[in-house]
């Protein structure tokens, strides 16, 4: 038995709007992205959205109309992806890396609060997996201390903390609809906020700075550019793929967890297996869990067919850019790096079958008991 890492929820209907733009000429600006946005600020309950290239785009943007520049600090955890750090990098801000916490991956305030000087302008919080950062202290303590919180939400489509979408409390939550993400586009992303301002912004900063939408000139040409902007736009098919996805998440997301709990029935109890704690606001983009002897449970996967992956193999504070502009120490990245040796990522979407679920399980089972 295969079981794939990810599989697509596109179907005929995605398809045919898909085909529409195409046969329609109109590629980019148009109704579908309106439409994409309007269902995207309607899940998410944000007042405004943004559809981007990409998640990178989105944060990139962000930082941007943060007002992060050279002098100024940012905090970002170890365990992320490298968009989460090069978008503090390309606005010529330090890029503050910091450890984690062991037992859910993300930056927890202990760890904020150990990189803070007077330079410190804005954190980017990421969402390791779904699982929700402990937002109620961290948000305090921004405020208090008048840190700008930026939320990367790559993982987060669909979690919750108490019951309100992540990216609803910052200053932007960045999301992205990379292929193996809850849904996609292809490449694609999109930004949140709840401040019309930087909502604004970020739509002007997205198409090179443009003053006016294409449907408001007169004639072609007829705008101005006062900032300096970007080219950050998703087209319209783009959009038009994402529709559905997002119209009827619910679904998605009901089975996500339900894949999550029948992993946790599977491997709970068992002492070589440690799981990240069950939290029903987690969306599973996949189902994270630590063990010593990863290697050999790689090997099997393989043998077997097994499709997973590792977030991430590599902590940010490991990567040669990172590790040399800021003469970075192991030392102070001591859950990052355990987290990086022992985390493996298991396979969550809805296509995923019940059995496939006990035969990833039992494999683990087994390689297990062999060491
Ligand atoms: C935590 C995190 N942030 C940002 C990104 C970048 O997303 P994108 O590929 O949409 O640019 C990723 C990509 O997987 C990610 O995992």
């Amino acid at each position: 038995m295969k079981v794939e890492y990810s599989r697509k929820e596109i179907y005929g209907k995605d398809l045919k709007k898909v085909n529409q733009v195409l046969k329609s000429g109109w590629l980019t600006h148009g109704i579908f992205t309106d439409e994409f946005e309007k269902e995207f600020c309607k899940y998410t309950g944000s007042k405004y959205c943004i559809t981007v290239s990409s998640c990178t785009a989105g944060l990139h943007l962000s930082c941007i109309v943060a007002g992060f520049k050279k002098g100024d600090e940012v905090i970002v955890p170890a365990m992320t992806h490298v968009a989460t750090a090069h978008a503090v990098e390309h606005t010529g801000a330090k890029t503050v890396i910091a450890d984690i916490d062991l037992k859910t991956g993300n930056l927890d305030l202990e760890n904020i609060k150990k990189n803070i000087t007077s330079k410190t302008k804005g954190i980017i919080l990421v969402h390791m997996a779904g699982l929700p950062c402990d937002l109620k202290r961290i948000i305090r303590f921004c405020k208090q201390k008048k840190i700008i919180l930026i939320e990367d939400c790559a993982h987060g489509l669909g979690s919750t903390f108490k019951n309100i979408h992540v990216g609803n409390f910052g200053f932007t939550g960045n999301f992205s609809f990379y292929p193996t993400k809850q849904i996609t586009t292809g490449e694609g992303g999109a930004v949140t906020t709840n401040n019309k301002n930087i909502y604004k912004k970020l739509k002007q900063l997205k198409a090179f700075g443009i003053d006016k939408d294409i449907k408001n000139r007169k004639i072609p040409g007829d705008y101005d550019v006062k900032n300096l902007g970007l080219n950050y736009r998703l087209t319209d098919f783009q959009a038009a793929l994402g529709i559905n996805q997002i119209k009827y998440y619910d679904k998605n997301l009901k089975r996500r967890k339900e894949i999550a709990k029948r992993y946790y029935k599977n491997l709970e109890g068992n002492k070589k297996v440690t799981l990240i704690k069950f939290d029903k606001s987690n969306s599973f983009y996949v189902f994270q869990i630590l063990l010593k002897n990863r290697n050999k449970l790689i090997k099997k996967f393989k043998e077997l067919g097994i499709g997973f992956s590792i977030q991430y193999l590599k902590p940010i504070n490991k990567m040669s850019y990172y590790k040399k502009k800021y003469k970075l120490s192991d030392k102070n990245f001591k859950s990052a790096n355990l987290f990086s040796k022992q985390v493996i990522s298991l396979p969550v979407y809805p296509k995923l079958k019940n059995k496939e679920i006990d035969f990833i399980c039992n494999s683990i089972r087994q390689t297990i008991n062999e060491t």
